[in-house]
């Protein structure tokens, strides 16, 4: 268990500040919640929303592991205050997939073998869904390009940009 002495340690302190009341959607969901005001978005989904697919890796913008999509675009939810998302979209790793079936880049991602461990995954599937929303016939440089932000510890990114590629072709297929 942390003491927060540790200077590394990113767990959630309560502030003790009184709590600001704040309105957003998370993956198609409204929640109304009253947050600490020094709350993360990240600690928000994972603490208030008990949605544990965003991962914490650096906690300081650096890793990618806590990227999620915010009012479209890509953003590390460590550097963004749960505040400053009222009002937003959210979408989050368990945003992807319908009725419980997982969406073509999930899939593609187990079949080209696109994780390792598994932790920097979130993150990389918000970053390629992005991409893929933007460009659906993505080059090997701008998937390169697209997930930059992202680091992968285990360093099999060749097997992700095939997932990504994999993806790219199977969802351009389905809209034909
Ligand atoms: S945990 Fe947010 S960028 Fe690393
Ligand atoms: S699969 Fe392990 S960090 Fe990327």
């Amino acid at each position: 268990m942390c003491n927060h002495e540790n200077k590394d340690c990113f767990d959630y302190v309560d502030s003790k500040m009184p709590r600001i009341p704040i309105s957003l959607i998370v993956n198609e969901e409204r929640i109304y919640k009253d947050v600490d005001p020094t709350m993360t978005l990240l600690q928000f989904l994972r603490k208030e929303l008990k949605l544990f697919g965003t991962k914490e890796g650096c906690g300081v913008g650096e890793c990618g592991a806590c990227t999620i999509l915010m009012d479209g675009d890509t953003v590390n939810s460590c550097l963004i205050l749960a505040v400053e998302a009222n009002g937003s979209e959210i979408l989050t790793v368990e945003g992807l997939s319908k009725d419980g079936e997982l969406s073509i880049l999930q899939q593609e991602f187990i079949k080209d073998d696109g994780l390792q461990c598994g932790f920097c995954t979130p993150g990389m599937l918000m970053s390629a869904r992005n991409l893929l929303d933007r460009n659906p016939d993505p080059t090997v440089e701008q998937i390169k390009e697209g997930i930059a932000g992202n680091f992968c510890r285990c360093t099999g990114y060749q097997p992700i940009i095939d997932s990504v590629l994999s993806a790219a072709k199977r969802e351009r297929e389905e809209l034909k």
